[in-house]
């Protein structure tokens, strides 16, 4: 298993409970992917952004993740509710369901997204 770490963005790109940072995740086949990250509680959640109802991106607007009471993440097409913390849905035509989560660290400063893959390092 090999992990590698990519620069997504500078911390103060990413304000609690403001707009997401989109990223792009590498294609799934035919399905073009994406991420985003966004804060809250101080804490940085990273999600692959795609409805756990439908597979279709969260956000209208981008960047716009949070509904308006910012303590939820939720999706524009039929308004799945989903908790920061965890992804889990808690209101809507997906409840019980999650997001799909990623793995990223905040350090020094920045925001990484730690990708695994089974690939032997060429060392
Ligand atoms: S597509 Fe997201 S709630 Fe239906």
């Amino acid at each position: 298993m090999v992990e590698t770490q990519r620069l997504i963005c500078a911390s103060a790109e990413v304000q609690e409970q403001g707009p997401g940072i989109g990223f792009p995740l590498p294609d799934e086949g035919k399905s073009r992917r994406s991420g985003f990250v966004v804060r809250y509680k101080g804490v940085i959640h990273g999600y692959v952004n795609r409805c756990a109802h439908v597979p279709v991106t969260l956000d209208w607007q981008e960047g716009d993740f949070f509904d308006l009471t910012r303590h939820y993440l939720i999706c524009s097409t039929h308004g799945a509710q989903y908790l920061p913390e965890t992804g889990r849905c808690v209101l809507g035509p997906c409840k019980g369901k999650s997001l799909q989560k990623l793995h990223m660290v905040e350090r020094g400063g920045n925001i990484f997204l730690i990708e695994s893959s089974t690939e032997e390092s060429p060392l």
